[in-house]
């Protein structure tokens, strides 16, 4: 959520930040800014809207010029979207940027309007600026520490100090920051993909420490201000895997970046034919000593638990309880040490995951999480991580992401039920291979996205329609559903098709749409006659299923046939066509497809 970006070095300063914060905008935010040391002075120019309407007000009132700098993308918390809240915050002496959330701001407000200092913005972020000029007596880093004692709550600060030019201070805490360094230049940035331009030597600042950027060295501190090394990490990804690459949309290159991320993801953990999940100390005498599994997750790395629960439920008979992390964290759950808890995240940064983490650790239960950003947050602190390697994943809504999640799950319930004795060696082989087809199966689905482009011309006029399925199809459409609301912003509820009868078959009126998924042969008959029970009222059934099923005329308008599989695995391929559906739903309304609104990319605020 929201960006932040500084630089040192030779380079024009100004530049620099614009690009490196554009880098940030799939992130989500509402206004933009940046600070400046121009001829010793810092210098501010912000604005509420996109990184544009700042360029466009940079314009007109002159662009700062210098060689060191910090950047902003805010997505607001405290205090509305506008030209006065926008970061970066301070005065001619500290100026500082801030991503998170200062929860005790009203006791600090308190306090220093006590002292005479009077606000301007509604933001959490001015007491931080105004408790550092309070405390400041000349040694930024003992003020940053100061300061570090009094506030609570969610931080990446990027700082600078009038006295101290050509220096940028950074410190982090529940909010992701990482420091960069080339030759004789050094940044910090929000993420990896902002600086890749200028280099790939990057460090992870951990909990409070605190990274001075001075005329391009780098020096680290810990939280008691004693200095530290740190390991420099090399980024194994490039621009190129950063960038649209020909696609008009990073959400459509996502989409076709599927079959290689399952690849890259499942190939390395097949071992003679059979999961392998030891990289992470994950045996299988370690796997079968659970009795209870909890996945913990948000949006659609939730959604890919849910698929998890049903193959790992139908196939290993362990019980799994899937929780929204913001509920588990509050429901005070039931956990002990014999419990797995499973955390899943593409950013690894939510902060609502990052604490049922925590949470889970106190409770004694282990925690394996599946991540995709190397060194996140949740990587880190998690007994055990499995990352996913989809790569970079820019578009906020998530597609190849929540792919090489279910590719995990797949693997996790494959290895589960083996070394608990539920299936054979040949049937853990069998289908460990039936996973690695899928790449293909996804290629040819990806090869005829015309039906999905039909779909769309059909629903693009609809203010609310319908997912239904049973069983894992009822999990997979809980994710078609929120891709297409989160981009097409039409309504849409995904329902268990047997329970539609129970009250939302009120909604079904003549010509609404319902996307009925039916891909599990053992409840395909069932799921029919739901389909015709919505019919009869007139809907518009559009039905994802095999290729080669007996789908009566009179049952849907339109049906999207895929590839045939082991039914356990068909929400790998089946969820394409609803990404599609969604893709394209929102292209032809005209909306921004990468960056629908309101929406963030890493939630890092509860
Ligand atoms: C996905 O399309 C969403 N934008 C959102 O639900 C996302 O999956 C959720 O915020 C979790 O993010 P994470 O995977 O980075 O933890
Ligand atoms: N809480 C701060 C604000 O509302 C920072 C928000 C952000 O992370 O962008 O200004």
């Amino acid at each position: 959520m929201c960006g932040i970006v500084g630089y040192v070095g030779a380079r024009e300063c100004t530049e620099v930040l614009l690009d490196s914060l554009s880098k940030l905008e799939y992130r989500g935010y509402d206004s933009a800014g940046i600070a400046v040391f121009e001829n010793g002075e810092i210098r501010t120019q912000k604005s509420k809207g996109k990184i544009s309407d700042l360029i466009e007000k940079m314009d007109k009132e002159g662009r700062i010029s210098g060689h060191c700098g910090i950047g902003h993308t805010r997505w607001a918390t405290h205090g509305e979207p506008s030209d006065i809240n926008s970061h970066p915050h301070g005065n001619a002496n500290i100026t500082i940027v801030h991503n998170g959330i200062i929860e005790n701001y009203k006791k600090i407000k308190e306090f220093l309007e006590k002292k005479g200092y009077v606000f301007e913005s509604q933001t959490d972020t001015e007491t931080v600026a105004k408790l550092l000029d309070c405390f400041y007596e000349g040694n930024p880093l003992s003020t940053i520490q100061r300061v570090l004692d009094e506030i609570e709550g969610s931080y990446a600060l990027g700082i600078m100090f009038k006295d101290y030019p050509n220096r940028i201070y950074a410190v982090r805490k529940d909010s992701p920051l990482i420091v960069a360094s080339g030759e004789n230049e050094a940044f910090i940035a929000s993420d990896v993909p902002a600086v890749l331009k200028y280099t790939k030597n990057f460090y992870l600042l951990e909990q409070d420490e605190i990274a001075v950027l001075d005329n391009g060295r780098v020096e680290f501190y810990d939280d008691h201000g004693a200095p530290i090394r740190k390991e420099m990490h090399i980024a194994d990804f490039d621009m190129e895997a950063a960038e649209k690459g020909g696609y008009a949309h990073f959400m459509l290159k996502e989409i076709h970046e599927q079959p290689t991320a399952v690849r890259t993801t499942v190939t390395p953990r097949i071992s003679d034919g059979m999961p392998c999940l030891e990289e992470c100390g994950m045996t299988y005498d370690r796997l079968k000593s659970y009795n209870n599994i909890f996945v913990v997750a948000c949006g659609t790395a939730m959604h890919a638990g849910l698929v998890g629960k049903y193959v790992i439920e139908k196939i290993a008979r362990i019980p799994v309880t899937v929780d929204v992390a913001s509920e588990f964290r509050y429901r005070n759950p039931i956990l002990c040490s014999e419990d797995l808890v499973i955390l899943v995240s593409q950013s690894g940064e939510t902060a609502d995951t990052l604490e049922a983490l925590r949470l889970a650790k106190r409770n004694g239960a282990d925690t394996l999480s599946i991540v995709n950003v190397k060194g996140s947050s949740i990587a880190r602190e998690s007994d055990m991580v499995l990352y996913t390697h989809a790569g970079p994943e820019i578009s906020v809504a998530s597609t190849k992401a929540y792919m090489v999640q279910l590719s995990v799950f797949y693997l996790i319930a494959f290895a589960l039920a083996y070394a608990d004795g539920k299936i054979s060696t040949e049937e853990c082989k069998r289908l460990t291979s039936e996973l690695q087809t899928v790449p293909e199966v996804i290629d040819k689905i990806l090869e005829k996205p015309g039906d999905c482009q039909y779909v769309a011309s059909q629903l693009v006029n609809s203010e609310n329609l319908l997912y239904i399925g049973r069983g894992l199809d009822y999990a997979l459409s809980m994710e078609g559903s929120l891709k297409l609301k989160e981009i097409s912003y039409i309504h849409s509820e995904s329902y268990a098709a047997g329970e539609l009868k129970h009250g939302t078959i009120s909604l079904v009126t003549s010509g609404m749409p319902v996307i009925a998924v039916a891909t599990q042969r053992d409840l395909f008959d069932k799921t029919i006659s739901n389909v015709k029970e919505v019919k009869a009222r007139g809907a518009k059934v559009i039905m994802v299923t095999h290729e080669n099923s007996d789908v009566d005329s009179d049952a849907a308008d339109i049906v999207i046939g895929l590839p045939t599989i082991d039914d356990l695995l068909m929400p790998m391929t089946a969820v394409v066509p609803l990404q599609l559906i969604a893709y394209y739903t929102s292209v032809l309304r005209g909306n921004d497809v990468d960056k629908p609104r309101n929406l963030a990319k890493s939630v890092t605020v509860e």
